[in-house]
């Protein structure tokens, strides 16, 4: 089967990474010819936005509407504005295409450093499902009298009930086939709209569901029980905002930005879903080879899971947690002295003694 895939490397690491995406993804279909990849390069981003004045062309979406699947690096450059590099971009193709859900594992691999003292990788395994569309990133207010001494910036959020209802149960139907408990996540204590309705949405849905244990947390409680008790937590529901802070705190205690890793899924699979490390384009280390690519590595993985290939997906976390624990390729953010592109070659090499 041939699977059509957009590439956005975007800027800073992003070229670097995804490179080595690339190259373990070509270097399945190798292993296994019925698996083929069809890759176009997209050249969008901000040296796109410094030549075009826009961060990709005006009917982009409509150009990538047509692939199965975004594979994309990191967006966001000194001399962008972040606001626009990210609406004008990443946060225009999540809406555009309802990929609704952002799955983000939090798991420690063996190997993998964690600041957490006493914590192994049995504690840290956690599913985040984020809503991702609406909430607090709805991109919903106005910015009055501009620079005038009394100006006022309004910023809303926006909870519709089938954003919130669809989300919960995408967690809920996954606690269901796994067989793990589902964990909110709100604050229906100080927002006294946004939360109380999803709280109240929460338990409508529950209901649905008695075969799935549930939790439910605040958010400033369940920032902390993430460092003191992350075993507690399996798969965890929560807003936009919430969720993006959270999955970097989990990012820290799971061996870093290094190897966090997101999917953007539209489940009815009516648009292309898009695939990325967490982290941005670093322009502190771009450039220099240094840039961690296991990230992408495992974003590639959930890219081979959602396009039927759970035996390959598995087999590239496999290799994630071997070069973990062989620690001899890895790059300076691990401790390491590998190169990205070396990292990208052991996990190919990996893969080839492993089939
Ligand atoms: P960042 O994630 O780019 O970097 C934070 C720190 O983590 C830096 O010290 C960086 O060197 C390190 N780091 C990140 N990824 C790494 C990797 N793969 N290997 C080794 N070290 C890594 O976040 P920052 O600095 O806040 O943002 C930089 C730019 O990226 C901004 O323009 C921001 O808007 C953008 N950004 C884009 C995202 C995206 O495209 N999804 C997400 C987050 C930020
Ligand atoms: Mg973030």
């Amino acid at each position: 089967m041939s699977h059509k895939i957009a590439v956005i490397a975007g800027d800073g690491i992003g070229p670097e990474v995804l490179a080595e995406g690339v190259k373990v993804l070509n270097a399945v279909s190798k292993l296994d010819p019925e698996i083929q990849f069809d890759f176009t390069h997209f050249p969008w981003g901000c040296e796109f936005y410094h030549k075009h004045g826009k961060m990709m062309d005006d009917d982009g979406i409509e150009q990538l509407r047509q692939f199965d699947a975004i594979f994309l690096g990191a967006v966001g450059y000194p001399g962008v504005p972040d606001h626009i590099s990210l609406w004008d971009l990443l946060l225009v193709i999540r809406k555009s295409f309802d990929q609704y859900v952002n799955v983000r594992p939090i798991k420690l691999l063996n190997g993998a450093p964690c600041p957490l003292k006493g914590k192994s990788a049995q504690d840290i395994n956690m599913t985040f499902i984020r809503e991702n569309t609406e909430g607090e990133y709805a991109g919903y207010g106005s910015w009055l009298y501009k620079d005038k001494p009394h100006e006022v910036v309004i910023q809303n959020a926006v909870f519709s009930r089938v954003g919130c209802e669809r989300i919960i149960r995408y967690a809920f139907e996954l606690g269901r086939k796994e067989k793990r408990s589902v964990t909110s996540v709100s604050k229906a204590n100080a927002l006294n709209y946004s939360m109380v309705f999803w709280d109240q949405i929460f338990k409508q849905v529950e209901e649905e569901y008695p075969d799935v244990k549930t939790a439910s947390y605040l958010v400033d409680a369940a920032a902390m029980l993430m460092v003191t008790q992350p075993e507690r937590f399996e798969i965890v529901v929560t807003s936009n905002l919430f969720g993006d802070i959270l999955t970097d705190l989990g990012a820290a205690i799971a061996g870093g930005m290094g190897l966090a890793a997101g999917a953007n899924l539209n489940p009815e699979r009516q648009y292309p879903s898009m695939f990325e490390p967490i982290h941005g384009s670093a322009p502190d280390i771009a450039g220099q080879q240094i840039a961690n690519p296991l990230a992408t590595v495992w974003s590639a993985s959930q890219l081979l899971a959602f396009l039927g290939y759970p035996q390959w997906a598995e087999r590239l976390i496999n290799a994630i947690e071997h070069l973990l624990v062989e620690g001899k390729t890895l790059t300076p953010d691990l401790k390491g002295s590998a190169t990205t592109s070396e990292v990208g070659d052991a996990v190919v090499a990996y893969l080839q003694a492993n089939y």
